[in-house]
């Protein structure tokens, strides 16, 4: 193939950068590593400087747009800018010298910070009172995440001691690894797609449409930079001048110290190149010990006048560079391409590696995602290729070494190998995965032992281990076939003596009387993990609804402030998205999984909610109300004021609209609050709250259990 002229290489960049653009900024699923990302970004950047003519003003030369549909759009008082940024030292010290002859100074002084992989988000507070929190968007106007960011603990609310009337606080929020580690696991048991890194699951939670949510995965923040900072100019828009109450930036860092606002753990002052390069490899050194995820070193002009002297582009500000860390990579060779079947049945392929030692571990399997991440890398067993940790936590194969790829190799073919190993699957529609069309005897397994977990039927002692002999004996196909056991089959099996095989045969007996949502999450439709089975059991009580629910029961389109149609959809089940929908209708429209249906029915396993309120429990002062839940309770966590309002029949809602009857307000109460001042909604503490549920004579009258309220929740992942 000849090469390609620069005109043509620079339309591939753009088209090439213009999806992972989307995949980053849209999807939070990037195929690529930021990295490899930049790497583009770097070289188109050079072709265009060496080729000018070919330049576009385009959108794919400058940084991504995170606006989603779903979020009021609110202007920044002052743009969010990007930062240029470099993985050479030859290059950071060139831009010192270009800040040196822009502020015609020798030395210049400079903060050294940490370069926090997060999301970009800036903050408004007004009199120190947190009123507002957007995205970068498209760096003029971004997305009002206010709600979601209300929830991050660790933010104070309110500012005290000397504050400006109003200020724009630019940080980042993040995840910390041991989140991330913990939604993947729980994810991992579900069968679900796992996020790629801390920083993809933190964009995807900042955009959850249902704040509570938001609020069952942790976030973080970190700021360490000024928008706007000024006096309100009410008919004058402000023009974003540089802060007024500051004089540099290490003044304000002192004030983020003050507020009590999380702040950067590393804040160097440094006079000139070298000691802003040492700056940066002792932060390189010390990173890995700071509780955000970093990725490289930010270098700023400490003085707000010296900023101004060095000006801005449209993008990046002269005055400030990201030095990033390249990540570790290490070189391996890939001995074979496995194929993993999952419970329900999905397939996917794993990288079996040399064992080589990466950034502190021995990594010797890598997930290689899907067949379609198999054919874009080009990857083929033997290959010698690069693994990295992405996020600096899961390993990854980023590429394949090519001119190191061994004559003899040819292309992976999936569908090939899937019918080498005898494996009947078929390529679900929409969707990257293959699956097997029956059951194998792993699956079969598998699916016994999630049917008998702990978070399904809780069957004591069915472990994998008693699930995979008793597939092996034939004794057991589908987990329905437990029910007709006998305790001469069991004794039969070495792993049982007389008492062992009465244990699991009381244990099987009593998984009948088990809650709803077991069941619902014991039968195994992809894509609904134990929360999603509590949320379908709370809204439809009864298997039978469940299975005979449309799509429309699910999901619903999305109408406007004046009835009108919007285009996007939204949930009528708090926490299924279109696609666990999808799951739910194409699981039950399956005969053989209906069958199975009917024949745990047959088995005497109970089919409906039976944690429904009880007559006596009914309040009626609560009964049928909706009630909103915000700030900080005095005694209560959330989730029990929560359980205590859906106990006594009512319902929580995210969100103050006309329809909510009380707003329970603690400390801090935020944006909920003012709604529902607004709005004339009665407001409530603790105290009254309380009271509600003492007075109020429970009635003897039937009053079925709160349904979860609903809440416009896109699919965003
Ligand atoms: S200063 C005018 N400082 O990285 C730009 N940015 O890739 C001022 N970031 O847009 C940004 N840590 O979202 C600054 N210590 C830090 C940062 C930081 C992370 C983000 C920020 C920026 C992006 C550029």
């Amino acid at each position: 193939m000849k090469n390609p002229t620069p005109s043509e290489r620079i339309t591939r960049l753009r088209t090439e950068i213009a999806r992972h653009d989307k995949l980053y900024y849209n999807k939070a699923t990037p195929e690529i590593t930021d990295y490899e990302y930049d790497l583009l970004r770097n070289e188109l950047a050079d072709l265009i400087a060496r080729h000018p003519e070919l330049a576009q003003a385009g959108t794919t030369e400058t940084p991504g747009d995170d606006r989603t549909e779903g979020f009021a759009k609110v202007r920044h008082l002052s743009p969010m800018l990007s930062l240029d940024n470099t993985y050479n030292e030859d290059e950071f010290r060139n831009f010192v010298t270009r800040v040196e002859k822009l502020t015609a100074n020798s030395q210049p002084h400079f903060v050294v910070e940490p370069k926090i992989d997060g999301v970009a988000v800036s903050l408004t507070y007004e009199n120190g009172k947190f009123v507002r929190a957007v995205t970068r968007g498209n760096g003029t106007e971004g997305d009002d995440i206010t709600r979601n960011v209300e929830t991050i603990v660790s933010l104070p609310k309110t500012l005290t001691g000397e504050v400006p009337e109003k200020i724009e606080i630019r940080g980042e929020i993040y995840m910390t690894n041991a989140e991330f580690l913990r939604i993947n696991a729980e994810r991992e048991k579900a069968e679900l797609p796992l996020y790629a890194n801390p920083r993809n699951l933190a964009a995807g939670t900042v955009k959850l449409l249902d704040p509570r949510e938001t609020a069952a995965r942790k976030l973080e923040i970190v700021l360490y930079g000024i928008g706007f900072n000024g006096p309100v100019m009410r008919n004058n828009p402000p023009r974003g001048e540089p802060a007024s109450m500051f004089g540099a930036l290490s003044q304000f860092h002192s004030a983020l110290l003050r507020w009590k606002l999380p702040t950067v753990e590393f804040f160097r002052e440094v006079d000139g190149s070298d000691a802003a390069w040492q700056a940066i490899c002792d932060l390189d050194k010390l990173r890995r010990t700071f509780a955000y995820p970093t990725d490289g070193a930010v270098v700023k002009l400490d003085s707000f006048a010296a900023q101004s002297h060095a000006g801005s582009t449209s993008k990046f500000p002269h005055w400030a560079i990201a030095f990033k860390f390249a990540p570790e990579q290490a070189e391996t060779r890939l001995r074979a391409i496995t194929l993993q079947i999952g419970r329900t049945g999905a397939i996917t392929p794993v990288a079996e590696l040399e064992p080589v030692e990466l950034a502190g571990t021995t990594v010797s399997r890598a997930t290689l995602h899907n067949a379609d991440e198999i054919s874009r890398k080009d990857i083929r067993e033997g290959d010698l290729v690069v693994v990295e940790k992405a996020g600096e936590i899961i390993p990854q194969v980023v590429r394949v070494v090519l001119d190191k790829r061994p004559a003899e190799s040819t292309a992976f073919d999936f569908a090939a190998r899937l019918t080498e190993l005898g494996l009947d699957a078929e390529r679900v529609p929409g969707e990257a995965v293959w699956r097997l069309k029956k059951p194998s005897r792993e699956q079969q397994i598998r699916a016994l032992a999630h049917f008998g977990s702990k978070q399904c039927l809780d069957i004591e002692n069915l472990g994998p281990a008693i699930a995979e002999s008793l597939i092996n004996a034939d004794f057991v196909k589908t987990p329905s076939d437990l029910y007709s056991l006998t305790k001469e089959q069991l004794v039969t099996l070495e792993k049982f003596g007389d008492k062992s095989a009465d244990n699991l045969l009381v244990a099987i007996e009593a998984s009948k009387n088990g809650e709803l949502w077991r069941l619902i999450h014991a039968i195994g439709i992809p894509n609904v993990g134990m929360q999603t089975a509590k949320d379908l059991a709370r809204h439809f009580k009864t298997l039978d609804a469940l299975a005979g629910a449309t799509y429309s029961d699910f999901r619903r389109k999305l109408v406007g402030k004046k009835g009108q149609e919007l285009k996007g959809e939204e949930s009528v089940v708090s926490g299924v998205g279109g696609v666990v929908a999808e799951s739910i209708l194409t699981w039950f429209s399956d005969p053989a999984h209906r069958e199975f249906v009917e024949r745990l029915r047959a088995a005497g396993l109970n089919f409906s909610d039976t944690t429904e309120t009880s007559d006596a429990a009914v309040n009626e002062a609560i009964a049928g109300k909706t009630f909103v839940i915000t700030g900080t309770l005095p005694t209560l966590s959330r989730d029990e004021a929560r359980d205590k309002i859906e106990a006594a029949g009512g319902r929580v809602s995210g969100s103050v609209s006309k329809k909510t009857d009380f707003v329970l307000a603690g400390e801090e109460a935020g944006s909920k609050l003012t709604k529902a001042q607004e709005l004339g909604v009665t407001i409530i503490d603790e105290a009254e709250f309380r009271k509600m549920l003492n007075d109020a004579k429970t009635s003897s009258k039937s009053v079925g259990k709160a349904e979860v309220t609903h809440l416009a929740q896109p699919e965003l992942f």
